[in-house]
Order: structure tokens, then C-alpha cells, then sequence
């Protein structure tokens, strides 16, 4: 009882300062601040979202192990070339084959040091490019030179899904997948539901988490997003354990999607 008084009183001071911030914040913090706080903020998040999602995202990249690359020079090397979306202090490095050459496509510059802190763990693969862009946009990135693409808690910042997609088919070669795993509106009514809806038509976590909106439905936009098929699975994250005060917005996030989108040979 006390800890759920807490928390409602948490969500409060939460509510009120962000309606401060959201009515007086954006005269001091531009985009630049903002992009520059996030990074810092969510440099260390992935430990503790991939402790809770481990499990599920074995099971999700394990096909990349399999993968052939489509390109001659990278497979004498037994390599991939995996595009990430959004990859921040690349949260997935555990999860990809050892020899990956990344390219990434994130508009936040200030995660490109973070990156290659987390680079430098995995030796044998390599940052092959890091485009400052949003996903809706990288034409920086030829056309079918990708052999995966992945996000992870990207898509909820993204204003313009559809355009994603098609960007998305048109860098992965033919038959090519994206991996995705992302937190999702709850299909089910429920009191973290109400607050997804709330928070999210507020505004609330678009200020605070970079653009982040807890309310959308991302698997029904991926269901339209032109791919020749779409596999996903759900599940929720298990909080039993607690978390850490910094990162109580997770309560909101719980409803996860994760799967793979496949384009057409
Ligand atoms: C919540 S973080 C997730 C980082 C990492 N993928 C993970 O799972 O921990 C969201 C990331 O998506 C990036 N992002 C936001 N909007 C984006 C967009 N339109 N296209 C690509 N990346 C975007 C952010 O800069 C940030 O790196």
C-alpha cells in the first residue's frame, strides 16, 4: 500500500514538473540539450532493459548468426553488414554475430562517443559508418546494401512509421529481415494502459525521453508496412524485482513486441 502511495506520488511530481518544463522548459532546452541530456541519461538504461530482456532477444537474434551476407567481400570474411536504427550506446553488440560490420542511422549525435565506447568491447567487429539522420530519411545509405536491420525502442520516438518502413526495404537486400523489439501501447485496458494514453497525449514522455510516446500501436503500422511478411510475438517485462529509481518510467513500457519483418526476394 505504502509502495503504491509512493508511486502515485512519484508519478504526481513527475506529472507536475514536466507540465513546468513543457510550458517553460523549451525557451532553455532546445533540441540540441535535449539530444545531448538523453544521451547521457540513457547511457547506462540497456543494461538494465537487456536483464530483462535477454531471454527474448536470444531468441530474436539468433538468426542473425545464420545469415549469409549477400556480398562476397564480407562473406570471405564471415561477416553481415547489420544496419541499427536508433542503436544509442549500442545496446544489441552482445546480442549481433562477432564479425558484424554496423552501420548506424540515429539523429542523436551525442550517442556516436557511447557507441564506440561499446565498440571497442567487441573487437572484431566494426562501426562502419555512423549517420547522423533519422530513419525516415537515409539516403546516405545505398540502396540494398544492407543485409539486416534492426531497432530496439526506437519506433515510440518516430513520428512517420510508414516512411521508416520504406527506407527499410529499400536499403535490405531482397528477402532481407528487420529485427525489431519495441515497448507498445497495452493491448489489454489496464491502469498502465490509461497512463500510456495520458502521458502520451500530454506530451509528457515526448519531452522527457526524446520524442518517446508510449501509446502507439506499433505492431498494426508494421502490419502495413509493406513488408511481404510480418511474425510478432508479444510479451511484458517482469518488474517483480524492482527498479531503480531513475528508471521508474519503465512502468509505463511494459507491453513489448518483438519479431521480424521480411521484404520480398
Ligand atoms: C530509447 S533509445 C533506444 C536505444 C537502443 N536502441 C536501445 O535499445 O537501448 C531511442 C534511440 O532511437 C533514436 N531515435 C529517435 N528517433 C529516431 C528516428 N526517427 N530514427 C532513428 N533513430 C531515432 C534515439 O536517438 C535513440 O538513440
Amino acid at each position: 500500500m505504502l509502495l503504491e502511495i509512493l508511486q502515485v506520488l512519484l508519478v504526481l511530481i513527475i506529472v507536475i514538473t514536466v507540465l513546468l518544463l513543457l510550458k517553460y522548459g523549451n525557451r532553455y532546452f532546445g533540441t540540441e540539450n535535449r539530444h545531448r541530456f538523453f544521451a547521457e541519461y540513457f547511457k547506462d538504461f540497456p543494461k538494465f532493459h537487456n536483464e530483462k530482456t535477454g531471454f527474448y532477444k536470444k531468441e530474436l537474434f539468433k538468426p542473425l548468426h545464420e545469415i549469409e551476407s549477400s556480398f562476397p567481400d564480407l562473406r570471405k570474411g564471415n561477416a553481415i553488414r547489420i544496419l541499427e536504427i536508433g542503436a544509442g550506446p549500442g545496446a544489441n553488440m552482445e546480442f549481433f554475430p562477432k564479425h558484424t560490420k554496423l552501420v548506424v542511422a540515429d539523429p542523436n549525435p551525442f550517442f556516436k562517443q557511447h557507441i564506440e565506447a561499446t565498440m571497442r568491447k567487441f573487437p572484431e567487429a566494426e562501426l562502419e559508418n555512423y549517420v547522423v539522420t533519422g530513419a525516415e530519411d537515409m539516403k546516405d545509405i545505398p540502396s540494398h546494401s544492407i543485409d539486416a536491420v534492426v531497432s530496439t525502442l526506437v519506433l515510440c520516438s518516430a513520428e512517420d512509421l510508414q516512411n521508416i518502413y520504406k527506407e527499410i526495404r529499400r536499403v535490405l537486400v531482397p528477402g532481407g529481415k528487420f529485427f525489431f523489439m519495441e515497448h507498445v501501447i497495452d493491448p489489454q485496458m489496464s491502469s498502465i494502459k490509461i497512463l500510456q494514453i495520458l502521458f502520451g497525449t500530454l506530451g509528457i514522455c515526448q519531452f522527457l525521453f526524446d520524442g518517446c510516446r508510449p501509446d502507439k500501436d506499433i505492431k498494426k503500422e508494421l502490419e502495413k508496412g509493406g513488408f511481404a511478411s510480418v511474425d510478432v510475438k508479444r510479451f511484458r517485462l517482469d518488474l517483480k524485482e524492482g527498479v531503480p529509481l531513475a528508471f521508474s518510467g519503465v512502468y509505463l513500457i511494459q507491453p513489448h513486441i518483438y519479431g521480424t519483418a521480411t521484404t520480398a526476394t
